[in-house]
């Protein structure tokens, strides 16, 4: 049994992502591929667009389609069991009395984290061809995408001994509390949970299975965010493989009140195919009526896919890449649109620290790199080159 394709999709608020997720689920599914679309955001658009009721453990929508409309306070309540030793005794040592799994779904990351495990169990299950999911606005998504990381970081370092143990837990609650040394119970509820996570990371970074869809439309300012999405989505390693510019006013279009913005549309197209390339663009007109229901998401997956196959891996770039260069070695990091003033690498034992903005990640370098030394590190076009000298000798 293969790994399913798994395809994010994410841009600016309202730009159309859960039409475009929910149209490409349609046509993955159409094309014989058991596909389940699933939402990381509370609101219930999936629902609304596909204009069928979607429970939060999967409901049909066409023969081969399903949809899940995520509802963190009742998986709260489901793994309550779970953490309820954990929290009990966390909550006792900070002299609060009995706490609700209600209370508790509303502390932040909960969903996320839920929302990954689903991913996961959907892509391992064996039950699916296509996983599809429809992301919350960029900001949101990278956090979520970068959750995995952050937390295994913070695990690496706090508890080395218990690595696995612990991984989940207690980032989250330490945002309520700085935390009790945990006793064996709890750190047996704690592998539970954690082990919902572990993996996630690894299915959505492997960019044979797994690629992110940018969502624009043809603004300045959506298109500015998209940039910034990549870079930052580059940084965590993923892979985007195309982006849809969605909302380009039609051709049949004549009338002259229109003839600036259609000028504009065409100006941003080109710069969003310029900028993006390699990656492909898919395009999609601005409906003569709103999106809603199956037969019109149907007709909207046709234009924006064509001929090209939905389910494809559109393209295959190469986030983290490490070649020789005489004796010594080249790190090579996908940073597309990265503003130099933003960036900064450092190094920290078996780490390279890299910081774009407000994000950043500590990557373990691979054993051929440990214990080299860092000689340099520059810009070449879109990529990030990190130079590393010779292996001092031993002894
Ligand atoms: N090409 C289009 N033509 C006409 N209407 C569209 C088009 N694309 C999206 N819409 C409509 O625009 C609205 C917003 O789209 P959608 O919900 O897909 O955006 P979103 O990016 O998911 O928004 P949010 O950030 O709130 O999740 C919906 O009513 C949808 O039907
Ligand atoms: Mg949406």
């Amino acid at each position: 049994m293969g790994s399913p394709r798994v395809l994010l999709f994410t841009g600016k608020g309202g730009v159309g992502k859960t039409t475009a997720a929910a149209a490409t689920a349609l046509r993955c599914s159409d094309a014989g591929l058991r596909t389940i679309v699933l939402s990381t955001d509370p609101a219930h658009s999936l629902a609304d667009a596909f204009d069928v009721p979607l429970s939060s453990v999967g409901s049909p929508i066409t023969d081969r389609l399903w949809g899940q409309q995520l509802d963190a306070q009742e998986r709260m309540e489901d793994a309550w069991a779970d953490i309820q030793a954990h929290v009990m005794e966390l909550l006792g040592w900070a002299g609060v009395d009995a706490i609700e799994a209600e209370e508790l779904s509303v502390i932040p990351g909960l969903d996320e984290i839920f929302a990954l495990s689903d991913i996961k169990t959907y892509a391992t299950s064996g039950d699916w061809d296509v996983v599809i999911v429809d992301c919350a606005p960029t900001a949101e998504t990278i956090r979520f995408l970068s959750l995995p990381d952050i937390l295994s970081w913070y695990m690496d370092r706090l508890f080395p001994a218990h690595r696995k143990a612990v991984k989940v837990v207690r980032p989250v609650l330490a945002r309520l509390t700085s935390m009790p040394i945990a006793g064996d119970r709890v750190f047996a509820a704690g592998q539970r949970f954690y082990e919902r996570l572990d993996g996630v990371r690894a299915i959505l970074t492997d960019g044979r299975h797994s690629s992110v869809r940018l969502v624009v439309n043809p603004e300045r300012m959506v298109i500015a965010e998209a940039r910034r999405t990549h870079t930052y989505l580059s940084l965590f390693g993923y892979h985007v493989d195309a982006v849809i510019v969605n909302r380009l006013l039609p051709e049949a279009i004549t009338d002259p009140w229109f003839k600036a913005w259609k000028e504009t549309h065409a100006e941003h197209l080109t710069t969003i195919e310029a900028g993006f390339a390699p990656l492909p663009v898919l395009k999609a007109e601005l409906a003569a009526e709103e999106l809603v229901g199956i037969e019109r998401l149907r007709r909207f997956g046709d234009v924006l896919y064509g001929d090209t196959d939905a389910a494809a891996v559109l393209h295959r770039g190469e986030p983290i890449r490490v070649h020789k260069r005489g004796e010594r070695r080249v790190m090579s990091l996908e940073l597309p649109f990265v503003d130099r003033d933003d960036l900064d690498v450092g190094r920290n034992d078996g780490e390279l620290l890299v910081r774009v903005g407000a994000y950043r990640r500590a990557i373990v370098l691979p054993d051929s790199l440990r214990r080299r030394p860092v000689t340099g590190a520059r810009m070449v076009g879109d990529r990030l080159e990190v130079s590393f000298g010779e292996e001092p000798s031993r002894g």
